[in-house]
C-alpha cells in the first residue's frame, strides 16, 4: 500500500504539481564510459548513491575523477552504460526531458556560451518549462526576484555577451534559480566569483535548499567553502565514491591527503573542518631578494 501511494504522489507531481516532487535521488550501480562499447574508457564504476531530503550537498574530487560525468548521468545529458538513476519511484530513463525540466535545474560549468540577448531575456529562458500564454508578467516577476536574490539588478538590461566571466556566472546561476526547480545541479557554480560572492552564493544555495525544500547538488573545488555550508559531502576517487557524510565525517586529513595527494592539516573553524594546505617541497633559497617594479 505504501509503495502505491508513493507512486501516485510522484506521478501526480510529475504531471501537475512540482511542489510535491519526491526529494529522493537513488543512483543504483551506475557505470559510465565515454566511447563505444568495448572501446569505452570507464569513468564511473558501479557507483551507488542515495540523496534524500532537502539539503545542500557538495561533490568533491580531483580533476578528471568523473564529477561532471556523474551529474550528467543524473540529468539525462548522458545515459549510463549500466545501472539506473531513480527520482523517487521513477526511473529517470522513463521521465521525459520536458517533465524533468519542470523539477530539475542544471547550471553548467562556466562556459563560453553566448546569448545575443539581454540579461533579463537570458534569465527568462529559465522560465521556459513553466511558460504559459498570458503569464509573461508572472515570469518577469520571478526573473526580477532572482536578479535581486543574486544581487545583479543593475545588469538587467545589459547584453549577456558583454559581461565579465563572474557576471556571466551570476546570470547563469540566476537562470537556474528562475526555473524554480526542486532539484538543482550545479557544476562549479562559484569558480569565477570573487571571495565575497563565493561565500554569498554558497550561503544562498544552502539557505534556499532549506527554505524552499530543494536538493541542491553542487560540484566544487573549494573544499573550505563546501565544508562551511554543505549539509553533506560526496567525495569521489578512482571512479567511485570514496566517502560520504557530513563535512566533519568526510573532510579529514587522511581523506584529503589520499584523494588529492597533497599534504594538509585540518583544523576546526566554527565547528566545521577547514583545510590548510602544506607545501612539502622545500623551496630553493633566493640569493637576491626580488622586488616589485613600481612606477612613480
Ligand atoms: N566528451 C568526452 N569524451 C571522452 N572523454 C571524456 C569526455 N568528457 C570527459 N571525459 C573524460 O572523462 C573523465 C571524467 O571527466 P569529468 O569531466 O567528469 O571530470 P571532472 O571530475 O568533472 O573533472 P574537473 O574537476 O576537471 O571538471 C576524464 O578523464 C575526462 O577526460
Ligand atoms: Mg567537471
Amino acid at each position: 500500500m505504501t509503495v502505491i501511494s508513493l507512486k501516485r504522489q510522484f506521478s501526480h507531481a510529475v504531471d501537475d504539481t512540482p511542489e510535491d516532487i519526491v526529494l529522493d535521488i537513488n543512483v543504483e550501480d551506475l557505470s559510465f564510459g565515454y566511447g563505444k562499447d568495448d572501446k569505452a574508457t570507464p569513468v564511473l564504476k558501479d557507483l551507488k548513491l542515495r540523496i534524500n531530503g532537502p539539503q545542500l550537498i557538495s561533490i568533491l574530487g580531483p580533476n578528471g575523477v568523473g564529477k561532471s560525468t556523474l551529474i550528467h548521468c543524473m540529468n539525462k545529458i548522458l545515459s549510463p552504460t549500466s545501472g539506473k538513476v531513480f527520482i523517487g519511484e521513477r526511473d529517470l530513463s522513463e521521465i521525459s526531458i520536458k517533465d524533468l525540466s519542470k523539477h530539475m535545474g542544471y547550471v553548467p560549468y562556466a562556459s563560453s556560451d553566448s546569448f545575443p540577448l539581454s540579461v533579463t531575456d537570458t534569465i527568462l529562458m529559465g522560465r521556459h518549462p513553466h511558460s504559459k500564454w498570458g503569464k509573461l508578467d508572472d515570469d518577469l516577476r520571478v526573473v526580477h526576484k532572482t536578479l535581486q536574490m543574486i544581487g545583479i539588478e543593475e545588469l538587467a538590461d545589459r547584453s549577456f555577451n558583454e559581461l565579465s566571466a563572474g557576471q556571466h556566472q551570476k546570470v547563469m546561476l540566476a537562470r537556474g534559480l528562475a526555473q524554480e526547480p526542486k532539484i538543482l545541479l550545479l557544476d562549479e557554480p562559484t569558480s569565477n566569483l570573487d571571495i565575497r560572492y563565493q561565500l554569498e552564493i554558497t550561503r544562498l544555495l544552502r539557505d534556499l535548499s532549506h527554505s524552499q525544500k530543494m536538493i541542491v547538488l553542487m560540484i566544487s573545488h573549494d573544499i573550505n567553502i563546501a565544508s562551511k555550508y554543505s549539509d553533506n559531502i560526496i567525495m569521489l576517487h578512482g571512479g567511485n565514491i570514496y566517502a560520504t557524510g557530513t563535512p566533519n565525517e568526510v573532510i579529514t586529513k587522511e581523506n584529503i591527503e589520499h584523494v588529492y595527494e597533497v599534504g594538509c592539516n585540518v583544523i576546526e573553524d566554527d565547528g566545521r573542518p577547514h583545510v590548510i594546505l602544506k607545501d612539502n617541497v622545500t623551496a630553493e633559497p633566493f640569493d637576491e631578494p626580488h622586488s616589485v617594479v613600481s612606477v612613480s
